[in-house]
């Protein structure tokens, strides 16, 4: 049920080294491939790192405490989209999101992929913080595609409690 498994997801900032099959990862790219797009354009992209010596440097990647937190993940998902696509019509914005609905694309993709974890047991961290330029040297990632958010994936080693949610009434109004 999408409320019990909306409850369930948590940031998962300690893993415990059990591996997330290339199966199970293949899923959850292709339930993301489920949300809507733009155009139905479907420019979001996944280089999934598992291997563990480029694990570790896709890792250093990261900055703050990041490192630190995904160690003992199973596989660094670095996330993209193809830009100046999705909110474009030959090249040119349509309207003032421009390349914003690239990156709304990508994170409505990215919820699916989170949920669809949740559903398998795996857990799951996404790490705004990264360098995308030393990200984008290390994995070959093309020019035309702006890198987003890194998903870390893996098992946690104990559950955490759920952050507190704003009231519905600082956020949502009726007309
Ligand atoms: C776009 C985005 C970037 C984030 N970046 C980081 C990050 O760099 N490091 C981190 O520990 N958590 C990061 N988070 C996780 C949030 O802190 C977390 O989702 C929030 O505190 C709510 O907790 P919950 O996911 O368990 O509900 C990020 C989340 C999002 C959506």
């Amino acid at each position: 049920m999408l409320t019990t498994l909306a409850l369930h997801r948590r940031s998962i900032r300690r893993y415990n080294g059990q591996p997330v099959s290339r199966a199970e990862l293949e899923t959850l790219v292709r339930l993301a491939q489920e949300a809507p797009s733009w155009k139905n354009q479907q420019t979001s992209r996944y280089h999934i790192v598992t291997t563990p010596s480029l694990l570790d440097a896709a890792r250093a990647c990261l900055g703050g405490t990041n490192p630190q937190k995904t160690e003992g993940a199973a596989a660094l998902i670095v996330t993209s989209f193809k830009h100046d696509i999705v909110g474009h019509t030959h090249g040119q914005p349509d309207n003032e999101g421009g390349n914003g609905w690239g990156w709304y694309d990508l994170g409505l993709q990215s919820a699916y992929l989170l949920l669809q974890a949740a559903e398998l047991d795996i857990d799951t961290l996404v790490i705004g913080i990264r360098s995308a330029q030393q990200l984008r040297q290390l994995l070959n990632i093309p020019d035309d595609e702006t890198i987003g958010a890194v998903i870390a994936v893996g098992h946690r080693t104990e559950d955490v409690p759920r952050p507190p949610r704003k009231p519905l009434e600082d956020i949502l109004r009726f007309l």
